[in-house]
């Protein structure tokens, strides 16, 4: 049985890997979907796309908008939108600094901020952090501080809007073939090194994250909130590969 029919979803980072795998599943399942992404992709029945920057306060608020003018509500949102700049502590720039961590966290507060207010009748967000909300990365720091600050943000929102009705949890992924990861699936020895470093030997496919957070967003979820879900292959069992020797 399809479990969105007739729900009004709205998707951050809806033109690629994750996002585009979350949109194509919600789609199949009978949701409409809004899709909020600097590149959004083309308009098909169930999905409009709306260009959108979640960095900026009045494209987010635009992007909800369009979900309450076009069908009257929003039910359910999943806030995807991500990339980051990486480079050593004493090196990185503040620009890079403030690039990261306003897409992976005030990306994420100023979505859930204008989500909820659109959520009249209750509803379900998933908020899209990292493994590295847990586990460091070589010069990520910007990047696993912000998605270690999306995570504490999740249980947050999940605290000031339970009493809405709305449930709100974070979905923490391994390594997902996607064209965010590109450079580390071209690189031989450093994929080999991964494979050995994750339980199931090899990365998600953008699916296999989809589906997990789809069902955080249904109602087989229905008494889970502010909590995270780690999709990662059981990578983080066995720790993370020293990048150090393939990057700088
Ligand atoms: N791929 C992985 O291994 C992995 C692992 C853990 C977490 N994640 C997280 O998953 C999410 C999706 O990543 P992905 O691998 O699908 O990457 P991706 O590059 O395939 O897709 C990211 C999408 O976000 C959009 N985007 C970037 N900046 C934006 C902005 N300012 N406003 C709106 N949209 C913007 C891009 O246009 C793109 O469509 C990200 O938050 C990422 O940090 C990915």
């Amino acid at each position: 049985m399809p479990r969105f029919t007739d729900k009004i979803a709205l998707v951050t980072g809806s033109g690629s890997g994750i996002g585009k795998a979350t949109v194509d599943q919600l789609i199949a399942e009978g949701a409409k979907v809004i899709g909020a992404d600097l590149n959004p992709g083309d308009a098909t029945e169930n999905y409009v796309p709306v260009i959108t920057d979640v960095t900026q306060e009045d494209q987010v608020q635009a992007a909800v908008q369009t979900a309450v003018d076009r069908f009257g509500s929003l039910d359910l949102a999943f806030n995807v939108a991500g990339a980051s700049k990486s480079a050593p502590i004493e090196e990185m720039s503040e620009g890079d600094w403030d690039f990261t961590v306003d897409l992976v966290l005030k990306g994420i507060f100023l979505s859930v901020k204008h989500e909820a207010r659109a959520m009249t009748g209750g509803g379900a967000i998933v908020n899209v952090a990292s493994l590295n909300a847990h586990v460091p990365m070589w010069f990520g720091a910007a990047y696993v501080a912000g998605k270690a600050g999306a995570e504490g943000f999740t249980k947050n929102a999940a605290l000031e809007l339970g009493g809405k009705g709305i449930r709100v949890n974070a979905i923490l992924p391994g390594l997902v073939s996607t064209p965010l990861t590109s450079a580390f699936s071209e690189n031989e020895a450093l994929s080999k090194e991964f494979e050995e470093s994750i339980v199931l030997s090899r990365p998600a496919a953008p699916e296999e994250i989809a589906k997990p957070m789809l069902f955080l967003a249904s109602d087989d979820a229905s008494y889970i909130t502010g909590t995270s879900l780690v999709v990662d292959g059981g990578w983080e069992i066995t720790g993370y590969p020293d990048l150090s020797k393939y990057m700088g």
